[in-house]
């Protein structure tokens, strides 16, 4: 549970200097939000196997702000980054992540799929990449890095909102205002809301053709049709998250336009683009004015806005 320290009570036990430090590393981190922020889906994962400690140190060498990780758990109970929910396309194992113990999952093979999807980027180095947790990545890197971080899944894990606020601030990772959370789930971000009111949260959105041709329509039902959207929703979001994560292209057709920027951002919301490889998408994103892209080309995007 969070406890308010009252400023006179900080004083006396001598706290305020801490307190006045934290609250000046997260006010920190939302100043520097408002610039522009790569944000490397899976580590640089365009050059290396995805949520690896190659990817990720890629990423950091190529100027990323942020690193991505997305979150599932093991049997046991680990906080296990890796993006789908089960073992096969990433990993010489089969199944999924959650019906397999933290063992078994670091005995897995991570990296070496990649040389075989990518042989033109292929390096002998990442044969045997392990999978690795969420406790592994905060001791190597501590505050040194910032942190993106998915809630995948959260309905099939529901303990894993608590196990990661409990990670972060055991840390001391948002006091040092170190991470974002972000998730398609509004109940995983309204949860970690309520158990630390601190942490940028930013809400995950997907566009897609409806099956009935009446236009686009958002996955988990958080929005209506861009082309519908109002302040009212963009607010509904502003009320615990400081931004929205749209992906940006549908089957080559936009599914988000510069209007869209332009009304999130009156609204109070940030916008991060997800996924943008392409050098020219990016600038055209740059040009409609976002806050920030994902991308697994980290150096590509750090190219264009230096
Ligand atoms: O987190 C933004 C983006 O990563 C969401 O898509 O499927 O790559 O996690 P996905
Ligand atoms: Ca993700």
């Amino acid at each position: 549970m969070k406890i308010a320290i009252p400023l006179a009570t900080a004083l006396a036990l001598g706290l305020a200097a801490p307190l006045a430090a934290q609250a000046d590393a997260l006010e920190q981190q939302l100043d520097e939000l408002q610039d522009f922020q790569i944000i490397a889906h899976r580590g640089a994962s365009g050059h290396a196997p995805e949520h690896t400690w190659p990817s990720y140190e890629k990423a950091r060498e190529m100027g990323a702000d942020y690193l991505e990780l997305d979150l599932h758990m093991s049997a046991d109970g680990e906080l296990m980054v890796i993006h789908d929910d089960t073992l096969d396309r990433t990993t010489d194992g089969e199944g999924k992540v959650k019906e397999h113990s933290l063992a078994e999952l670091k005995a897995l093979d991570a990296g070496s799929w990649f040389n075989k999807a990518h042989p033109e980027r292929a390096d002998e180095a990442y044969e045997g990449a392990r999978m690795l947790t969420l406790d592994e990545v905060i001791d190597r890197y501590g505050s040194d890095v910032r942190y993106y971080i998915e809630t995948k899944s959260p309905e099939r894990y529901p303990e894993l909102q608590r196990a990661l606020v409990d990670t972060l601030e055991a840390n001391g990772l948002v006091a040092s205002g170190s991470v974002v959370i972000q998730s398609f789930s509004q109940g995983s971000l309204q949860q970690i809301h309520q158990l630390n009111a601190d942490i940028p949260l930013v809400q995950l959105v997907w566009y897609s053709p409806a099956e009935d041709g009446s236009g686009l329509t958002e996955w988990t039902g958080v929005t209506p049709d861009p082309a519908e959207i109002s302040d009212a929703d963009f607010q509904a979001i502003a009320d615990y998250a400081v931004g929205i994560g749209p992906n940006v292209v549908y089957d080559s057709e936009d599914v988000i336009d510069a209007g869209f920027v332009e009304q999130a951002h009156d609204n109070g919301l940030l916008v991060h683009a997800y996924t943008i490889n392409d050098p020219e998408q990016m600038q055209r994103l740059l040009d409609w004015g976002v806050d920030g892209m994902f991308t697994n080309f980290p150096d590509r995007l750090s190219g264009l806005v230096e």
